[in-house]
């Protein structure tokens, strides 16, 4: 099972991997699906179904040798309750394969956005703001895993750097992370000042070669324990 497929291009890699096997892609994104779909069927790709879910209703029991993501659980604030539903999916001897960003202070659209919301004053509407992604701390995370029945737990945290030739196209790259999130608690006129201030920010980070950021990936993997958890 892939967790948050996207339009499927790991989940039909993975499909020509275990090709005496059977994939699932699921997303919460019908537009996502609809492509995922679309791809597999224009490359005749059968071994693999993708659904429309949210992670929180993943609902299987013990029908999968592997649960992998790809930059998609840090969208899943109840963390508990997903590394359940993903131990009751696999089955005996499963494992889990999961990597998603840490949208820590230290990550990109977090330092910026804080900057922009101090250096625009609009501390206050952040007040009672619900901070989106999940971030866990790596103790707790292997704690957790470790009670729900997972063994051999094996968390490493990678940094990553990512090119970019314009502000502009780092612009997208934080959109695709979900810049819009922080928009929300404001009224209309402050969300235009806020893009002003950002894009402002990236462009004074920007040098002629461009601009460079970091952040970090958690890689996460683990085996079921012996313990028959399922429904
Ligand atoms: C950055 S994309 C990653 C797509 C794919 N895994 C890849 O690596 O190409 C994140 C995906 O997570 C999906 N997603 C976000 N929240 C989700 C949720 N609660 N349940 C299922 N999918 C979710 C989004 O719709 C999006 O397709």
């Amino acid at each position: 099972m892939d967790i948050g497929c996207g339009t499927g291009n790991l989940t039909l890699k993975m499909a020509g991997i275990v090709n005496n096997g059977y994939v699932t892609g699921i997303d919460s994104s019908p537009s996502m699906i609809k492509k995922a779909k679309g791809m597999a069927e224009s490359i005749l790709v059968k071994n693999i179904q993708f659904l429309v879910m949210d992670a929180g209703d993943i609902n299987f029991n013990r029908q999968f040798d592997m649960v992998f993501s790809n930059s998609a659980i840090h969208w899943i604030k109840e963390s508990e309750k997903l590394l359940k539903s993903i131990r009751a999916a696999l089955k005996q001897r499963g494992h889990i394969g999961l990597q998603f960003p840490l949208l820590n202070s230290s990550h990109p659209l977090i330092s910026i956005a804080s900057k922009v919301i101090e250096s625009l004053k609009l501390e206050d509407y952040y007040n009672s703001w619900d901070f989106p992604w999940f971030v866990p701390a790596l103790e707790e995370y292997y704690a957790l895993l470790s009670n729900l029945g997972f063994k051999d737990i094996n968390i490493q945290q990678i940094e990553n750097t990512f090119k970019f030739r314009s502000a502009a196209a780092a612009l997208d790259f934080l959109d695709s992370v979900g810049l819009v999130l922080f928009l929300e608690p404001l009224p209309s006129e402050r969300k235009i000042l806020f893009r002003e201030e950002f894009m402002k920010t990236l462009k004074n980070l920007t040098s002629k070669n461009g601009l460079e950021f970091t952040f970090q990936r958690l890689f996460v993997f683990a085996n079921a324990d012996e313990r028959a958890i399922g429904k």
